[in-house]
């Protein structure tokens, strides 16, 4: 009931503000740009004045055209843009991006905004494809980028943000997993009697003790001048829904979106907040909600999720430096 209000509350009685944040000057990485609130988050900072503007994309064409349409809109120079190519499923693709954010001369902020949601059970890498794509490499982007996020902050005099974009749905995770003996994991990479109506909203919630262990690992002060935070857009009229989720649920799916679901431009406008020059510190490791600081609820804040969170950063921690030895050094 709880949820249920607050996320109608949100949805049909909120206004979100329009951004107007001056990004001058600024360089900034959004991840899965090429559609839905990347595109749209893109698209106003290029409008806010950014001297540069990335694409991180898994499909270069996808950018590309993504980019004409936002020079188009915008009537920004050609070359405030540019298209990197980035694939989430790939630790190669994701190591390699890492690399090349080294080598430019400031990195203002990285929205790390792409995710997936499927109702179908696949590995990726070592991993389900949600803890894959929605939590490991995010995290490696966010450790990988933390350096140079760090550098430009002292380098330029400003602060600079790593955002995450997670979800509300972390509200409702059952998380049963977490029950279970052994590894987290190893259990979240098996197949059988997996819940998969839940396994996105675990991933959200994995996400969120991720963030929240960067932060404590990484605080505002004389070392680091580097916001990070984590949000919800709210539900938004996108293609997060394209998997194939039977006709039943994709039929109830359409009327609840038409019903409440935001635009993307709308949506959009929760990225921008959370990435702009200006947030406020107080927004480190905060779950924001309609630009706004929110409880991270029961999942999160009770000693049960407390819990959860350190059995899991002790599982995640080592997994990241398997992947790339070396990248959690820039954490505490
Ligand atoms: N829409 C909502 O209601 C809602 C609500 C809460 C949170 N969110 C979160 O908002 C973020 C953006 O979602 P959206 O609604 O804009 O969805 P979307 O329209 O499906 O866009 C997702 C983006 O992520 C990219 N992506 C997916 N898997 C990738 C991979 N393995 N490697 C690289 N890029 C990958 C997609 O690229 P391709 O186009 O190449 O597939 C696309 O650019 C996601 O993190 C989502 O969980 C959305």
């Amino acid at each position: 009931m709880g949820f249920i209000f607050t996320f109608l509350k949100s949805q049909l009685f909120t206004r979100l503000p329009y951004p107007t944040s001056d990004f001058s000057g600024q360089t900034v990485i959004i991840t899965g740009s090429n559609t839905g609130l990347g595109l749209e988050a893109a698209r106003h900072i290029v409008r806010l004045g950014a001297a540069k503007v990335i694409l991180a994309v898994r499909t270069i064409a996808k950018g590309e055209a993504a980019a004409k349409d936002i020079i188009q809109s915008t009537n920004a120079k050609k070359n405030t843009i540019e298209v990197w190519e980035l694939n989430l499923s790939d630790y190669n693709s994701v190591k390699a991006f890492n690399a090349r954010v080294q080598a430019l001369d400031r990195l203002d902020a990285l929205i790390q905004n792409a995710g997936i949601l499927t109702s179908n059970f696949s590995l990726i890498e070592d991993n389900e494809s949600h803890i894959t794509i929605n939590v490991i490499s995010s995290a490696l982007i966010g450790l990988g980028v933390l350096p140079k996020l760090k550098e430009t902050s002292e380098a330029f005099n400003v602060k600079t943000r790593l955002t995450f974009v997670g979800s509300d749905l972390l509200y409702v995770a059952k998380f049963k997993e977490a029950d279970m003996t052994g590894k987290l994991l190893d259990i979240l990479s098996e197949g059988k009697d997996v819940d998969m109506a839940d396994r996105y909203n675990v991933s959200k919630l994995l996400l969120l003790y991720t963030v929240r262990e960067f932060t404590a690992r990484s605080p505002l002060g004389s070392q680091s001048n580097v916001v990070i935070d984590y949000l919800t857009p709210g539900a938004c009229k996108s293609d997060i829904f394209r998997d194939d989720m039977g006709w039943l649920r994709r039929a109830m799916m359409s009327v609840a979106t038409f019903l409440v679901a935001r635009t993307t431009e709308v949506g959009s406008r929760t990225l921008v907040h959370a990435a702009k020059p200006e947030i406020e510190n107080e927004a480190h490791g905060a779950f924001l909600m309609d630009c706004k600081v929110a409880p991270g609820g029961p999942n999160v804040d009770s000693p049960k999720g407390q819990k959860q969170q350190k059995q899991w950063i002790e599982e995640l921690l080592p997994k990241l430096e398997s992947i790339s030895p070396g990248v959690t050094k820039v954490l505490l």
